[in-house]
């Protein structure tokens, strides 16, 4: 159900702190801390003794003290000390998760410790180029499976109805979309020319009138989505757009973090390379988007419901030829991981 060799996005770094914090990821529960030198230190959260989440416990020197009868664990989930008796059991211990501060996130491998390798997080351009700006906003939970936000990540045809007011603009209904596969996933993108810009973008971009618009929708395995947006001056854009002091982008960075088969945590980043110290742009940026990401959330939370509950098989478009491919290269890489592992 879930690829566990893979870095997923536990927290946003400064959620993460000197106390213990509670996470279920990939149905795991998991319990989170920081040493008091500012490591972060992630593991399981169950006490080998008789289960109670070491989160019910407290920090000590850098261990957790199970709440119960105070056997501790250090941040490798080695028991340290057992206080009711003379000897620490030697199989007392819990897994430990490896975890990485990158991108004012915090990452964790799900999958077999041995395999982690932090060179497989996400690259971000850009990101200390004082020409350009990340915010990030609150996570949301979304009452949905994972999937959902990874079709809809790579249809771009839904803004024409989900977002009306924001990112839908003509041609967001039936410009035609092109697929291509890379070695992480799928890239859907269209260009639309000569348009009015979408209501969300009219005020951030860099020149009055029509617009040559990008969507370029992108995820790569399991759920990390790449949403880039570009704006030109209607006759500038194209697949040989200039990217000069007129043209307009915004990288959408969205992490998914599968809570369990019927619940998302979902976390992002917004990348955008004009007005970098202007904070009414930023906060117009954090709420707008926002806004939109509910109005998401409330449509994919009711699409979960409507096919757990289907009673005749559902539909499927020329639009979903991108999230039908992927899921099926997804369930593959999950299969093949499997196997190895058993
Ligand atoms: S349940 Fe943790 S020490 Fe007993
Ligand atoms: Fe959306």
């Amino acid at each position: 159900m879930y690829l566990r060799n893979s870095w997923y996005v536990a927290a946003l770094s400064s959620e993460i702190a000197e106390k213990l914090t509670a996470l279920r990821i990939l149905d795991e529960n998991i319990v989170l801390y920081r040493t008091e030198g500012g490591e972060a230190v992630a593991l399981e959260d169950s006490c080998p003794h008789r289960r109670l989440p070491l989160s019910k416990g407290r920090l000590l020197n850098d261990h957790i003290e199970c709440g119960y009868h105070g056997l501790q664990f250090d941040r490798s989930g080695q028991c340290v000390a057992a206080p009711t008796q003379d000897r620490i059991p030697p199989s007392a211990t819990v897994r430990s998760y490896p975890v990485v501060d990158r991108w004012g996130l915090l990452w964790i491998w799900m999958g077999d410790a041995g395999l982690s390798d932090d060179s497989l997080i996400i690259n971000i351009k850009n990101f200390d180029n004082p020409d350009w700006k990340i915010t990030t906003g609150d996570a949301l939970t979304f009452a949905c499976n994972y999937l959902y936000l990874t079709d809809n990540l790579l249809d771009p045809s839904h803004v024409a109805w989900v977002h009306r007011v924001s990112f839908a603009a003509p041609g967001t209904d039936n410009a035609p979309l092109e697929i291509t596969e890379t070695d992480k996933g799928l890239v859907v993108h269209r260009w639309m020319y000569d348009n009015k810009p979408p209501l969300f973008y009219e005020s951030l971009v860099r020149f009055k009138g029509n617009c040559d618009r990008l969507q370029h929708y992108e995820v790569q395995y399991p759920c990390t989505a790449i949403n880039r947006s570009v704006f030109s001056p209607a006759g500038k854009g194209g697949p040989n757009y200039a990217t000069d002091e007129l043209t307009y982008m915004m990288i959408s960075y969205n992490f998914m973090t599968p809570i369990d088969a019927n619940n998302t945590r979902y976390h992002w980043l917004h990348h955008r390379n004009t007005d970098p110290d202007n904070k009414q742009v930023t906060a117009a940026i954090i709420s707008g988007v926002k806004s939109a990401f509910l109005e998401d959330r409330d449509v994919l939370e009711a699409v979960h419901t409507g096919i757990a509950n289907e009673t005749t098989p559902h539909l499927n478009l020329g639009l979903d030829a991108a999230s039908l491919h992927f899921r099926r290269k997804l369930e593959k890489l999950i299969d093949q991981e499997s196997s190895v592992a058993s």
